[in-house]
């Protein structure tokens, strides 16, 4: 049925997520998309762009749980999971066959999603970029408890398997060419 398209449940699936997403964890991942296609239905933002960059938003992230917590003070000083997911993302997308526009539009959304990042100081975002952050926030908690939650590996499956179910009457009027895409402007 989505042969044509990269869809969700093939990046979820892919072996560099497996090994990158459980870090931020799957709870907070799929919770985040879930509010992007909303936010992307909402605000008239491409929704396979949306859905996309935010599962992947936290693949860069390193393991910053220390005794059980998460260490925020070397979090703070030392992170560059924009960066590192940025890149990572961009390399799964395009071995997976996404289309050039969409896996750099992918990436960026993903390098300035969180605003307390220094790649972001002075960035004016883009819709996409904005959705990406603010869907990142919507499932923020105190203390970064967000990445705490946890949901197994088949639970995040199922819940991914209906996202591309939501995403795909979006995707079939898409011509893959986000240069002149409207929803990008
Ligand atoms: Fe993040
Ligand atoms: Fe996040």
């Amino acid at each position: 049925m989505f042969d044509r398209h990269v869809t969700l449940e093939s990046l979820i699936t892919d072996s560099v997520a497996k090994k990158h997403l459980p870090k931020a964890g799957y709870a907070h991942v799929v919770a985040a998309t879930e509010y992007a296609f909303e936010l992307a239905v909402k605000r008239k933002v491409c929704v396979d762009l949306a859905t996309k960059a935010t599962l992947l938003h936290d693949i860069g992230h390193t393991n910053w749980e220390r005794h059980g917590e998460w260490d925020f003070e070397s979090y703070n000083e030392f992170d560059i999971h924009t960066i590192k997911g940025a890149e990572r993302a961009h390399e799964l997308l395009i071995l997976k066959g996404e289309d050039l526009g969409k896996a750099r539009e992918i990436a960026l959304a993903i390098l300035f999603h969180s605003g307390s990042s220094p790649v972001s100081k002075n960035v004016k975002l883009t819709p996409l970029q904005k959705l990406v952050s603010d869907a990142d926030d919507m499932d923020e908690q105190e203390d970064g408890a967000h990445h705490r939650v946890k949901i197994d590996f088949g639970e995040a499956l199922q819940r991914i398997r209906r996202l591309d179910m939501l995403v795909h009457p979006y995707r079939k009027d898409c011509n893959e060419n986000c240069e002149n895409c409207d929803s990008l402007k």
